[in-house]
């Protein structure tokens, strides 16, 4: 491989160890995505895999490598895109990997390379982003190191990698046509839980602990065999933990041990110290684990249901105490998860995170704000979730080659609302049930700074309100503050804002019948989305799109836009 020129002047004129973390590698990568059957829980159904793989295969690349992602679609029926969740395609907003959003679904057959700078070292990960198929299986890890001859701020022996999701036994597509049916079908919760892709349905691993070794370790399936985690004594171990869920809000916790939390969404975090960690779909952290607990055991690893009322067992995985014996019960039984409704234990934690010491701090005020109401209606006998009213359809042609290159009738004529009347009640279903259906496109202009308040409100039914994890392409946040109610921008309400340390996070939660505040500034020209992680949430419109200086992005490659309008202007001699 040849050094960029920049490499080489670098190396003439600084020391080696800056010039060596100048050496970013190209990596290369070639997927072939198809649908295969597999066991997750140990019952067959059809899953989504990557070079027959399930979950798909982990990327691990150090910070300000380029990843090429040579993807084949070999799905047969139905296009395919890839989302490298938590990488904000600095330059390359046409590799976020957004069906209709960022580019055109992959048709089944064709190739599509993904080709994108991982600037920041941390723990991603990838996922579908066309109709549900992140809840079809279709994952993996993206983990990036630190650039050589960089060292993380903390110090650790060893590295656990859990890839947290939940797990449907009914078809995405029957779970695509319920959800849009009149009269509505809810999916009801997920049959299990998975780490690492797999789970054990039926084998209630906290309730009857004894018989687990027959009937699942030893279970003739690979496949859904429990996740043992080897460990050392006396070890300091980085848990890289991430959440891909569905539906599920998840509660991680380990048997006798602590967990030292110190990253969330690749930026770190001021360690602090918890027995057990809140996960939203969306959502990564890194904390650290020491095993200074009796070697003569191993440790259950537990992931529980949290915001829902749980009819999903937990998942269970083993740490294992070398040179115990795998198999060995752990001797303490598994970590039983928080009440799933206790939300002051929820809000305990998430509000405990705070921005390392260093981290980049928040510009001081806004030019901006956009307010967004998150409210459950009818539309046409249809259940939908809206956005100041406003349910979210995606166009057949992608936004950023049709805003690209101009052309006319791809945004409404009526821009989306960027607030919601002072006086709504949050506590009641809402007055006028019935919403519409749009675009949710919000331009914004270079550079500004931007302000997002989303609001929680009471679902159509009585006393109902759900947490919402909502995730923004393209972009971290600072996450300024947090409160119940309605949000009036009082002086009551700013004084609930942190602008001192407020962590970087690129998913948030809002909590039931409360707020959440957050803050970025649109300096990464692009077409974004910014939606609800809950993938049945998402298919029923709960998002909007940033549309961000798209004048200044830099020229999109054909490949990834030419369908629909863009396709056509192109062969009328466009330009993208
Ligand atoms: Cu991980 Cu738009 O999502
Ligand atoms: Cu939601």
């Amino acid at each position: 491989m040849r050094l960029p020129l920049l490499a080489l002047v670098c190396c003439a004129v600084m020391a080696w160890q800056h010039c060596a973390a100048e050496a970013a590698k190209a990596r290369h990568f070639k997927w072939e995505i198809s649908n295969m059957f597999w066991s997750p829980d140990c019952e067959e159904k059809v899953v989504i895999g990557i070079n027959g793989q399930f979950p798909g295969p982990t990327i691990r690349a150090r910070a300000g490598d380029t990843i090429h992602v040579q993807l084949k679609n070999a799905l047969h029926t139905e296009g395919v895109v890839i989302h490298w969740h938590g990488i904000r395609q600095i330059g390359t907003p046409w590799a976020d990997g957004t069906a209709a959003i960022s580019q055109c679904a992959i048709n089944p057959e064709e190739t599509f390379t993904y080709r994108f700078v991982v600037d920041k070292p941390g723990t991603y990960f990838y996922h579908g982003h066309y109709g549900m198929q992140r809840a079809a299986g279709l994952y993996g890890s993206l983990i990036v190191d630190v650039a050589e001859g960089e060292e993380e701020p903390f110090k650790y022996d060893g590295e656990l990698n859990l890839l947290l999701s939940d797990w449907y036994h009914e078809s995405i597509h029957t779970q695509m046509v319920a959800l849009s049916s009149k009269p509505f079908r809810w999916i009801g919760e997920p049959q299990s839980l998975l780490i690492n892709g797999r789970g054990q349905l039926n084998c209630s691993l906290a309730a009857a602990h004894t018989p687990w070794v027959n009937q699942c370790a030893a279970a003739v399936n690979r496949q859904c065999a429990p996740v043992v985690f080897p460990v050392q004594p006396n070890k300091t171990y980085r848990l890289r933990v991430a959440s891909t869920t569905s539906l599920a809000s998840l509660n991680l916790a380990i048997g006798n041990h602590k967990l030292t939390v110190v990253e969330a969404d690749g930026n770190y975090v001021d360690p602090f110290v918890v027995d057990d960690i809140d996960l939203y779909s969306g959502d990564s952290y890194s904390v650290l684990l020491t095993t200074d607990q009796d070697t003569s055991s191993n440790y259950w690893v537990s992931v529980g249901v949290r915001g829902r009322q749980p009819k999903t067992a937990p998942a269970l995985a083993v740490l294992n105490y070398r040179p115990n014996r795998a198999s060995k019960l752990p001797a303490v039984a598994p970590p039983v998860t928080p009440a799933w409704d206790d939300y002051d234990h929820s809000k305990a934690f998430t509000y405990r995170i705070r921005a390392r010491a260093g981290t980049a701090p928040p510009p001081p005020t806004a030019d901006r704000r956009i307010e967004l109401l998150n409210t459950q209606n009818r539309m046409d006998g249809h259940i939908k979730w809206s956005i100041n009213n406003a349910s979210m359809v995606l166009p057949a042609t992608p936004y950023l080659g049709s805003l690209k290159m101009g052309l006319k009738s791809t945004l409404a004529a009526a821009r989306p609302a960027e607030t919601f009347s002072r006086g709504y009640n949050v506590t009641l279903p809402p007055p006028n049930p019935n919403t519409t259906v749009g675009d949710n496109v919000y331009v914004l202009a270079h550079n500004t700074t931007v302000d997002v308040v989303l609001q929680n409100a009471n679902a159509l039914s009585r006393n109902v309100s759900e947490v919402h994890p909502w995730h923004l392409h393209g972009h971290d946040f600072w996450v300024l503050g947090y409160g119940d109610g309605a949000y009036r921008g009082d002086a009551a309400d700013e004084a609930r804002l942190n602008l001192r340390d407020p962590p970087l996070r690129n998913t948030v939660v809002i909590f039931p019948y409360g707020w959440t505040l957050l803050r970025f500034v649109a300096d990464n020209p692009g077409v974004w989305a910014f939606h609800c992680h809950i993938e049945p949430h998402l298919h029923m419109g709960m998002g909007v799109i940033f549309a961000e200086a798209v004048d200044l992005v830099g020229k999109v490659p054909n490949e990834a836009v030419s369908c629909g309008a863009t396709a056509t202007a192109l062969m009328a001699g466009g330009h993208l």
